[in-house]
C-alpha cells in the first residue's frame, strides 16, 4: 500500500541531513544527459498521476506504483542532487489543492510522518531518540493509523469555525460546510465542558475522517445501482466526500472522525499527549479507544502485533500504528525534519497484496443483469485469507491492465468485499499470457443477449427472467441491511433456486421445513432457524420491503423516504410520476423506474403474495406541514444558528424540497456566510436569494 502519496517524507532521502542546496541549473549540465530527461519524464509522469489521484480523486495506478515511481525518482535525485528543483514532487508534504474551494493557512504546518516497515528500522527510530534526547526511560503513546485523510478543525469560543484539509501542508481548502455534516464533530462545546476538560475557548484540533467500511460498501451499492462510478477503496472515498461541492452529499456518506491532536495558538497545549487524547475525549470528540501507554520498546510492539491481529475484525481500514513520544517537551526537543516530526513514527502493516496467476476471466451476471468479469486466481494467501477471486469491474479496467488469461498479476486487497487486480506483473518469472477476454454475446446463465447501452460502461442481460438475477434478486432481499434473513446466504440461495423452490422473493415465505430438509446440508435445527428467521422478516418495517423489491435506483435511503412519504405499499403503487417527485431525493429518473416496476403485472402479483403473506405493508407516515408545499429550496454557505441538517428537516416537516443544486425550479437560495457558487448562480438564474432570518418567516 501506499507510503509516499500520503507520506512522502517517508521517502526522502535526505530527511535528517543538513538542509537541501538546490543548485544552479547550469549544475546539470554537467550531468549525463539521459539522466536529466529520465529525471523530468518521472517527474511529469509522478505529477499526472498526484493530479488524479489528488485533485480528481480518481487514480489510474495503485499506491504500491506510485511508491515505485517516486522511489525511482528519489534514488535517482540523491545520486544526482545537482538535478533537485523546489518543484520537484519529491520536495512537497502533500496533494494540491482541489479548484472549488476557498483555501486558508494552516496555523503550524501539517506534516507528515516517517514510516517503518519492520522493527529494525523502528528500533533505529528509537535509538535516535534516545541519542537525541540523552536518556532511555522514554514514554510512548501507540495508537491506531487511520487510513483516511487528516483534517484540521478551529474552535473559536467553543464553536466550530473552520475546517481545513491538509492541502500542500501550509494551505489547505475550507471544507467547513461539508464537514459540519460529520456527526462525530461537535459543532460546539460548551465552555463548562471545555473547562472541565482543561481546554481553552479557541483550540485548533487535527485528526482523521475516514469512511467506515460498511458506508464504504453501501456507497458503492449506491453508485453501481444509479449507474454511477465506484470508489477505489474508503480513503478515496473519504477524500471524494469532503471535497465534494455539495454538502448534502457529505452528509448522506457516513464519515467518521477521530481527534489525535490539539493545539493552542499553533502549539500543543498539554504536556503529555496522552493527556491531550484523553481531554479530547472528554470535551466530546471522538478519540479511538484502541490506544496505549507504553513505557518500552517491548510494550511498543506488542501492541503492533496485537492490533495486527486485530485489523481485520475493525469496521474501517488502518494501516499501521503510530507510535508518539509522550512527554512534549521531549517532543520539542526532537523537533521536526523538513517534513515529519522526529517525535513520532509510523509502523507500516504489511500491504494486503500477492501475486497469482489469472486462470481465467469469467463473467457473472448480477442483480440488475449487468456482467462483470471476475478473474478466476489461483489461490493465494493474503492478510489472512485466501484469495481465488478478483473483480475486473469492467471491459475499460481491463483494457486499462492489459490484463489476459495466463497473466500474473499482483491482487490487493482492501476495503473492498471482492479484492481487485491492480495490476500486470511481467519479469522472468512471470512470463504474459495470451488468451484475451472478450465479452460474450449472450448471457452465460441464460443465453439472452447481452446489450451494451451506447455511452455506458457496462454489458447487460436483458431477460427479466434470467436465473442469476433470480439468485442475486433473493440474496439482496435477504441480506442484512434487507429483510435480514440469517443463514439464507449464498449456499442456500443457490440450492432454493436451482431447484425451482424460490421463483420469487414471495415463495420463501411458502417454504416448510420439508422443502428445506431437502436440500444439502441442512439439519432439523438450521431449518428450523432459517424459518424462524423467515418469520422475524415479517416484522421488519415497510421501507426494507421497498428496499428489498430490488426496483432499479431505489437504494436504502430511498426507500425510507418513499415509505415516509406514502406510509403504505398501497399509496406507493398508485403514485403518478409527479406524486413520487414530490419525495425527497427523488428525480424523473427514479420516479420514471418505479412507475415501470409496479407498471408490471408479475410484480403487482408478487407484492399481494407479500401482503398475504404478512410482510409490513404500513408504515408511519412523516406528518409534513403544507406551508411550504411545493416549493424548491438551496441551501449555501454557513447559517449561523442551525446545522444544514436542521434547516433541510425544518423546511422538509413543513413541506418543502431541499435540492442541491440551483437551477431554473428552485424558489429560494438560503444563503449564509461564506456562501459561493451556488450565490451566483442563483442571481444569474434570478432565483430569490434569502437569509437565515427570512427562512424562519416562511416557516412560521
Ligand atoms: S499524527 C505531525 N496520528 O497519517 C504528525 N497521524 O502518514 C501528525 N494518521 O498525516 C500525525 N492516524 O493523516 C497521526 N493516529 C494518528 C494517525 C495519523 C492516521 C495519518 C495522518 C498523517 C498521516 C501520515
Amino acid at each position: 500500500m501506499c507510503g509516499s502519496r500520503r507520506t512522502p517524507a517517508s521517502l526522502f532521502p535526505f530527511q535528517n541531513a543538513s538542509p537541501i542546496i538546490f543548485f544552479e541549473m547550469s549544475a546539470a549540465k554537467n550531468s549525463d544527459k539521459n539522466v536529466v530527461k529520465k529525471i523530468e519524464s518521472l517527474r511529469d509522469e509522478i505529477r499526472h498521476h498526484e493530479y488524479r489521484y489528488y485533485a480528481l480523486d480518481d487514480p489510474e495506478i495503485s499506491d504500491g506504483e506510485f511508491d515505485k515511481l517516486m522511489q525511482r525518482l528519489l534514488d535517482l535525485e540523491a545520486s544526482h542532487p545537482e538535478l533537485v528543483t523546489p518543484d520537484s514532487p519529491s520536495q512537497r508534504v502533500s496533494g494540491a489543492p482541489s479548484e472549488g474551494f476557498v483555501k486558508a493557512a494552516h496555523s503550524s504546518p501539517m506534516l507528515s510522518l516517517d514510516n517503518t516497515y519492520n522493527v529494525d528500522d523502528l528500533r533505529d527510530w528509537e535509538r535516535r531518540v534516545h541519542e537525541l534526547t540523552g536518556r532511555t526511560d522514554i514514554e510512548y503513546v501507540c495508537e491506531l493509523k487511520l487510513d483516511g485523510m487528516s483534517l484540521a478543525l478551529q474552535y473559536e469560543d467553543g464553536r466550530l469555525v473552520r475546517g481545513l484539509t491538509r492541502g500542500d501542508g501550509t494551505v489547505g481548502e475550507d471544507v467547513t460546510s461539508n464537514i459540519r455534516t460529520v456527526r462525530s464533530i461537535p459543532l460546539s462545546i460548551s465552555k463548562d465542558k471545555l473547562k472541565k476538560a482543561g481546554i481553552p475557548p479557541n483550540f485548533e484540533v487535527r485528526g482523521e475522517m475516514l469512511m467506515p467500511l460498511a458506508s464504504f460498501r453501501k456507497m458503492n451499492e449506491e453508485q453501481e445501482a444509479k449507474g454511477l462510478k465506484q470508489f477505489a477503496n474508503p480513503r478515496n472515498a473519504t477524500a471524494g466526500t469532503v471535497r465534494n461541492l455539495d454538502p448534502n452529499i457529505t452528509a448522506q456518506r457516513r464519515l467518521d472522525y477521530f481527534s489525535y491532536m490539539l493545539l493552542h495558538d499553533g502549539r500543543t497545549f498539554f504536556d503529555r499527549h496522552s493527556k491531550t487524547l484523553d481531554a479530547l475525549d472528554q470535551a466530546g470528540f471522538k478519540v479511538n479507544p484502541a490506544r496505549t501507554l507504553a513505557q518500552n520498546f517491548d510494550q511498543v510492539w506488542s501492541f503492533i502485533e496485537k492490533e495486527e491481529q486485530l485489523r481485520e475484525k475493525l469496521p474501517y481500514e488502518i494501516d499501521g500504528i503510530v507510535v508518539k513520544v509522550n512527554r512534549t517537551s521531549l517532543q520539542d526537543e526532537l523537533g521536526f525534519t523538513g517534513r515529519a516530526p522526529r517525535w513520532a513514527i509510523a509502523y507500516k502493516y504489511a500491504a494486503r497484496a500477492g501475486i497469482t496467476l489469472v486462470e481465467d476471466i469469467v463473467p457473472q451476471v448480477g442483480r440488475t443483469g449487468k456482467l462483470t468479469p471476475v478473474a478466476h486466481l489461483k489461490p493465494v494467501f493474503i492478510g489472512g485469507t485466501t484469495v481465488s477471486r478478483a473483480t475486473l469491474h469492467n471491459m475499460d479496467e481491463i483494457e486499462r491492465l492489459g490484463v489476459k488469461i495466463g497473466d500474473w498479476v499482483e491482487v490487493e486487497r482492501g476495503g473492498d468485499v471482492i479484492p481487485k487486480v491492480t495490476r500486470v506483473v511481467e519479469d522472468k518469472d512471470h512470463p504474459r499470457g495470451h488468451k484475451a477476454f472478450h465479452m460474450p454475446e449472450k448471457c452465460p446463465v441464460c443465453g439472452t443477449h447481452v446489450v451494451r447501452t451506447e455511452g455506458e460502461v457496462d454489458y447487460r442481460c436483458v431477460n427479466a427472467n434470467c436465473p442469476a438475477k433470480l439468485r442475486e434478486t433473493i440474496l439482496h432481499f435477504a441480506s442484512r441491511g434487507v429483510m435480514n434473513i440469517e443463514g439464507m446466504g449464498d449456499a442456500l440461495v443457490t440450492q432454493l433456486t436451482e431447484r425451482g423452490l424460490v421463483k420469487n422473493v414471495a415463495d420463501i415465505y411458502k417454504l416448510t421445513k420439508d422443502d428445506l430438509l431437502s436440500l444439502e446440508r441442512m439439519g432439523d435445527k438450521s431449518a428450523q432457524n432459517v424459518l424462524d428467521e423467515i418469520e422475524n422478516s415479517k416484522k421488519l418495517p415497510l421501507e426494507r420491503v421497498i428496499f428489498g423489491l430490488g426496483i432499479r435506483f431505489v437504494g436504502e435511503r430511498t426507500a425510507q423516504f418513499l415509505a415516509e412519504h406514502f406510509g403504505s405499499m398501497e399509496h406507493l403503487m398508485n403514485a403518478s410520476e409527479e406524486e413520487l417527485q414530490q419525495v425527497d431525493e427523488v428525480g424523473p429518473r427514479i420516479a420514471k423506474s418505479i412507475i415501470e416496476f409496479f407498471a408490471e403485472a408479475s410484480n403487482r402479483k408478487l407484492i399481494e403474495r407479500l401482503q398475504s403473506a404478512g410482510l409490513t405493508f404500513t408504515g408511519k407516515k412523516k406528518e409534513r406541514g403544507t406551508k411550504l408545499a411545493g416549493k424548491v429550496f438551496v441551501l449555501t454557505g454557513t447559517l449561523a444558528n442551525y446545522s444544514r441538517d436542521d434547516a433541510k428537516k425544518m423546511i422538509e416537516d413543513a413541506g418543502g424540497k431541499v435540492t442541491g443544486s440551483v437551477s431554473k425550479k428552485t424558489d429560494y437560495v438560503i444563503a449564509g456566510t461564506d456562501a459561493g457558487s451556488k450565490l451566483d448562480k442563483a442571481k444569474e438564474l434570478g432565483v430569490s436569494v434569502i437569509d437565515e432570518k427570512e427562512m424562519e418567516k416562511l416557516l412560521v
